[in-house]
């Protein structure tokens, strides 16, 4: 998992060196064990290290290299357009508390970056989301209101510094983008320095509650506890049902060097497919990161041509010189639009964070605020509206039961869709695809040297069948997001297995 291995390595992966924390070798005994070592995990687990807390944090993979290492990292309360749409479905008060605690985060990784001085190019700027269709002009107006009524810094403007026919945009200003990657390792290097132990390679495979105190049970060793914070994009433990309450969001990205002015600022428009700009340093020149492009993970068809889309995009709309490094990643979106941080549903000691909307950047360091302090049982005036254990229908129901029947459907229907699946000799180079070997169903991948690598189909988490992603040359669940590397090896959770190897005749 978040291993750094991915054939698409981002401009933050690329950019920065591997890290090589040990991995746990026998069982422990802390106060807090944190399982996940992307921003949200490292955020907590820094912040009750420096509160004196005895914590051990444990990474499956390398650190930051899920999808913290693969986001577009602008740091921003504007969150695409949620304002008018918090203030309509959870009230007035419920907004201000979302807005207020997404500016605090910003404030939040500030301080983090000066106090521990992180070269993390940190750089203030201002976000907007524009669109390019008049007749949503509406939309972005009441935006500026929703957000301008809730003390945020919003305004309503028609022109920006990207060359697209924008009709209007909210722009918010004293924002910020940064190097995650950087920031995150800068954060793991803090940790060690305040006594947190950390270990990477290490995968939870469950936490038991049965006893006094929880347990989490790795594959190097058993940690005990007293309060458990599971951090891994979604809860690999998922008594909460978070897998049915969130779903998972792949998307695009790229760094590209242009000549001609490189607009400042972040954007996103509302137009579909969505487009994300942001400028970034390349090798002592400023280029920018280009995103966009959407699918259920699992459900993308050929995810080559999302690249492909948005490559065309970019040359169209900037004088591309170079593509210099591509990436892909997903994200959990919630029902009801807010994520899901605090203690999990039928647990008493276990902290979950999960749901960012693709905007973990903020949402993941408040995360790791609101569970330090309620671990330390301080209150925030932020806990209740993250509450995890929350399940109120009143607007989410619809969303709730579409986004289950179409897990529903997977399940059923691509079992039926693949009785008929070719035999493996047809498998041509660089293909992947579910086959049927000696009569029984596999999920196979032929390389370009001609090796055929097969694996069971089934994915280890509730045993939807897999789909092949021609892009990332991976396995990816088209129910709940685990992913798979062309061996079968977990490279995302919410799974802990790996797929079994199949062999290609008996
Ligand atoms: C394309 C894209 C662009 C984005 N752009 C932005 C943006 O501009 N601004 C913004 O605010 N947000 C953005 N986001 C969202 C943001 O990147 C995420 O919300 C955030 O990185 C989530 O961080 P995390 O720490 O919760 O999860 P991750 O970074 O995924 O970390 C979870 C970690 O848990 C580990 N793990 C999983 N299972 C186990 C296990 N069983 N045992 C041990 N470890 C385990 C994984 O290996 C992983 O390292 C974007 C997301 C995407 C997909
Ligand atoms: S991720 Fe849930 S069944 Fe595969």
């Amino acid at each position: 998992m978040g291993t750094l291995h991915e054939r698409n390595p981002s401009v933050w992966v690329a950019t920065t060196e591997e890290t090589s924390y040990p991995a746990l070798a026998g069982d422990l005994d802390v106060d807090v064990a944190v399982v996940g070592g992307g921003i949200t995990g490292l955020t907590t687990a820094l912040l009750l290290g420096q509160a004196g807390a005895r914590v051990a944090l444990v990474e499956a993979g390398r650190v930051a290299a899920g999808t913290t290492g693969y986001t577009t990292a602008k740091l921003t309360s504007l969150h695409g357009l949620i304002y008018a749409d918090l203030i309509a479905k959870h009230g007035t008060d419920k907004a201000r508390q979302y807005a207020d605690a997404n500016q605090a985060a910003i404030g939040a990784v500030r301080e983090l970056v000066e106090g521990l001085g992180i070269e993390c190019q940190l750089e203030t700027q201002d976000a907007y989301t524009y669109t390019t269709e008049a007749e949503r002009r509406g939309d972005i107006a009441a935006e500026v209101e929703a957000a301008t009524t809730l003390g945020l810094p919003a305004t309503y403007v028609e022109r920006t510094e990207l060359p697209v026919a924008v009709e209007g945009a909210v722009r918010f200003t004293d924002q910020a983008q940064f190097h995650p990657r950087r920031y995150c390792l800068g954060l793991a290097r803090a940790l060690i320095d305040h006594g947190v132990q950390l270990f990477e390679m290490t995968r939870a495979l469950d936490v038991d509650e049965e006893g006094e105190r929880p347990v989490v049970q790795t594959d190097g060793g058993a940690i005990v506890a007293d309060h458990v914070v599971v951090a891994t994009l979604l809860p690999f433990v998922d008594p909460g049902g978070f897998f049915a309450k969130a779903h998972p969001m792949r998307s695009y990205a790229m760094a590209i060097r242009i000549d001609g002015p490189v607009p400042q600022g972040m954007y996103l428009s509302t137009d579909s497919p969505s487009r994300s700009v942001r400028p970034v340093h390349l090798d002592g020149e400023v280029g920018l990161v280009v995103g966009g492009g959407s699918h259920k993970v699992g459900q993308g068809g050929d995810t080559t041509q999302y690249y492909a889309d948005l490559e065309t995009w970019a040359r169209q709309t900037f004088d591309v010189r170079s593509v210099d490094h591509r990436w892909s990643a997903h994200d959990y979106v919630p029902v009801d639009s807010v994520p899901y941080v605090g203690r999990s549903p039928r647990s008493s000691r276990t902290m979950v964070a999960t749901g960012f909307k693709k905007w973990g950047m903020t949402t993941g360091t408040l995360a790791g605020m609101l569970i330090t302090d309620a671990i330390l049982g301080r209150d925030n005036p932020w806990a209740a509206l993250f509450d995890a254990t929350r399940l109120d229908l009143t607007h989410s129901a619809q969303t709730l039961i579409s986004e289950n029947l179409d897990v529903a459907k997977h399940f059923v229907g691509d079992r039926l869709a693949t009785l008929g699946a070719p035999p493996v000799e047809e498998l041509a180079r660089g293909e992947g695809t579910i086959v049927t070997i000696d009569g029984e169903r596999a999920a196979a991948y032929r390389d370009e040297a001609s090796v055929v690598h097969a694996v069971s189909p089934i994915c280890g988490h509730l045993g939807c069948l897999v789909t092949w992603n021609t892009a990332e040359t991976t396995w990816d669940c088209p129910c709940h997001g685990s992913r798979y590397d062309h061996e079968g090896r977990a490279i995302q959770g919410p799974t802990v297995k790996d797929l079994e190897p199949k062999a290609l005749s008996r």
